[in-house]
């Protein structure tokens, strides 16, 4: 996520008056009616790829698993639609909603208890409503720590599963949480001889389980998850800054190297940030704590100002200015080490060493304490904020070098191509691994997470659109890289499931446990191969994403962005700037 200098700068002068003012997020659910019919639903930044937005006839809050049993009964006796929603729904793609307009939506967010821990097994079991951040620190109570997580801990359990959410590592069984998961409850339609609802409990050894740990939402209503967890314990971290000329070398040694590794990649600027992290003797004295600074409360004023420093540099085609506006944000949070303090309040010096439970995710934007509009998370859709787009996908580390390398050539051709991502923090590399689960990580890989300028304006292309576009078309189809079920652009949905080589298997489950697709909708049919196609073809499609050009209109050839080859891929098609 990015800020400008000036957010870092205002964030740590008026922190802590600003703390205590955040906003909480809206509600992305909104309904006309006091009994909670007739609504809408978006994500949490307000908007899908497409910009359309979902209609459901009600919404449900069931706060125990024999609610949840008789509403989605009650609804699979009316054969309605229906699908789970999140307390604050942070995918981008269109999973939250249901078939057509007439759907229901089952709301976790009473399901939001922890039945069961057992200290001496090492597990817990919670209801898939609980947060990750509730997770972090009611096991932490007794002791425990999960191991690897995402690094937002605004996400709930059953919505990271059905995302495959991760954090990064390459060791043991992994970064992604599925595969922590020993057990497991999903609430599924079923026959009249079930009174159309079934329970099932799935357990380590299940190979239902495979299916259902990362599930896309479409095999119904996860109820209960079993994590396995590990005693609490120290890590020691140190961010080190070098060029970048042999980041491709150094990718696969250094996920080996270190535990918790990730890079910090600014193409641009030839930097790369190497997070050195390590699990250390927990009596190694440090009690550091992370809030990672682009997820702090931010003042709505300087959101704006922000916003609209961008869109001024957008609209002159003022790349320079976009340079120097990554510098300032690159330094600003290198400077105050991105937010990690020795001992939570101050930074002193590496390596900040802390507890587990005070480091492996963060997420203050979301507290609150009064209703105010002073601050908000960046992405806020009710203030004029952040508002991009988020191209994210895994490449195998057998192949992570040549696509490093092909991005550090066209780099070379347009140099000042990526300051554009680089204000929003650069290029997050995170270390994932090969999982059981028939939607999981094919092979061990390297993700890469790139955020970046997103007009309001659907039919206005972005400074060095194309680079972006051809950076997104190299990872998918030359290096058939695996797109994160939570983010991205439509495109990179196309024609996913011939990249699982289970994924027969997974449309198989689904046939068993919802046979009349009651928890499917038009964009999972879509994403599953089962029905249409992810590709809107329309005038300007390519520019949001929509679709990959094959003619100029789908640029904005009146704005002189036209369709042409990519310049290092040259199978990519790509809206780029023709001058004459
Ligand atoms: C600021 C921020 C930081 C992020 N950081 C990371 C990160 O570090 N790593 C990472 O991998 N991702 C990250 N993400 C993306 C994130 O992982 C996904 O968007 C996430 O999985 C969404 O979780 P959610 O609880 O909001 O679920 P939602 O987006 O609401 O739901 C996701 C899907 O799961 C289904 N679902 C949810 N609960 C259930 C249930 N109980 N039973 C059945 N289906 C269910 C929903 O129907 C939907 O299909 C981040 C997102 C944001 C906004
Ligand atoms: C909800 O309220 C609307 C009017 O506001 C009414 O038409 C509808 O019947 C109510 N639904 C239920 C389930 O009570
Ligand atoms: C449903 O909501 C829409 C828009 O919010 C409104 O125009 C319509 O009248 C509502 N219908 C009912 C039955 O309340
Ligand atoms: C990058 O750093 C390495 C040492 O880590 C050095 O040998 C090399 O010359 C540097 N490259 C550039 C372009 O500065
Ligand atoms: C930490 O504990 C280990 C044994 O558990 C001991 O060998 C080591 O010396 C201790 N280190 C410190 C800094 O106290």
């Amino acid at each position: 996520m990015g800020m400008l200098g000036l957010v870092i700068r205002v964030n740590c002068l008026f922190l802590l008056l600003f703390l205590v003012c955040s906003t909480p997020p809206e509600d992305h659910i909104k309904c006309s009616s006091s009994n909670n019919t007739n609504c809408t639903i978006t994500n949490s930044y307000g908007i899908f790829p497409d910009r359309t937005v979902c209609k459901a006839t009600s919404v449900s809050y069931p706060s125990t698993e024999e609610e949840l049993v008789k509403v989605v009964a009650y609804a699979t006796t009316n054969k309605k639609s229906m699908k789970v929603a999140t307390r604050y729904s942070h995918s981008i793609p269109k999973l939250v909603c249901p078939r057509g307009e007439d759907g229901l939506i089952i709301s976790t967010n009473n399901l939001n208890r922890v039945v069961k821990v057992d200290v001496e097994g090492m597990t817990m079991t919670v209801e898939s409503g609980v947060t990750l951040r509730q997770v972090i620190s009611e096991a932490a109570k007794v002791g425990l720590a999960l191991p690897y997580a995402p690094y937002w801990w605004g996400l709930t359990v059953g919505g990271l599963l059905g995302t495959g959410a991760h954090g990064s590592t390459l060791w043991a069984k992994g970064s992604s949480v599925h595969d922590y998961v020993v057990g497991l409850r999903i609430v599924s339609p079923g026959g009249p001889e079930d009174g159309y609802v079934k329970v099932r409990s799935l357990s380590q050894g299940d190979k239902d389980l495979n299916a259902a740990k990362v599930s896309l939402g479409v095999l119904g209503v996860i109820s209960q998850v079993t994590l396995n967890l590990q005693p609490m314990f120290k890590r020691s971290i140190t961010y080190l800054s070098k060029n970048d000329s042999d980041l491709g070398d150094q990718v696969l040694k250094f996920g080996k190297q270190h535990e918790f590794a990730d890079i910090l990649w600014y193409p641009s600027q030839h930097k790369a940030v190497y997070r050195v992290d390590d699990r250390i003797s927990s009596n190694t004295s440090g009690n550091g704590f992370y809030d990672f600074l682009p997820f702090r409360a931010t003042p709505s004023l300087a959101l704006a100002v922000i916003r609209t420093a961008e869109e001024n540099q957008e609209s002159k085609s003022d790349a320079d200015g976009k340079c120097s506006g990554a510098k300032l944000v690159t330094s600003g949070l290198l400077s105050n080490a991105y937010g990690l303090t020795n001992n939570g309040i101050i930074f002193t010096g590496y390596p900040v060493i802390g507890y587990q439970n005070r480091i492996q995710a963060s997420g203050t934007c979301l507290d609150s304490l009064q209703d105010s509009r002073i601050t908000a998370c960046a992405w806020d859709p009710r203030i004029k904020g952040e508002f991009f787009h988020q191209t994210t996908f895994s490449i195998s580390l057998s192949v992570a070098k040549s696509f490093i390398q092909d991005v550090q050539k066209l780099v070379e051709i347009e140099p000042k191509s990526l300051c554009g991502v680089e204000i929003y923090n650069g290029i997050l590399m995170r270390y994932v691994t090969a999982s059981t689960a028939y939607l999981g990580k094919q092979v061990d890989a390297i993700d890469f997470d790139i955020t970046y300028y997103r007009s309001k304006d659907p039919m206005t292309p972005r400074l060095h659109e194309g680079i972006l576009e051809e950076i997104e078309q190299l990872a998918l189809f030359k290096y058939g890289a695996l797109p994160h079920w939570g983010k991205n652009r439509n495109i990179a949905f196309d024609g996913v499931m011939k990249k699982y080589k289970n994924g027969k298997e997974f449309l198989r489950a689904k046939e068993v446990y919802d046979p009349m697709g009651l928890f499917s909708s038009e964009w999972s049919d879509q994403v599953l191969g089962i029905k249409g196609e992810v590709n809107l073809v329309k005038e300007g499609c390519a520019l949001e994403g929509l679709c990959i050009c094959s003619q100029d209109i789908h640029c904005a050839p009146r704005k002189g962005y036209f369709c042409r080859p990519g310049k290092v891929f040259r199978d990519a098609r790509i809206c780029t700037p023709i001058h004459n």
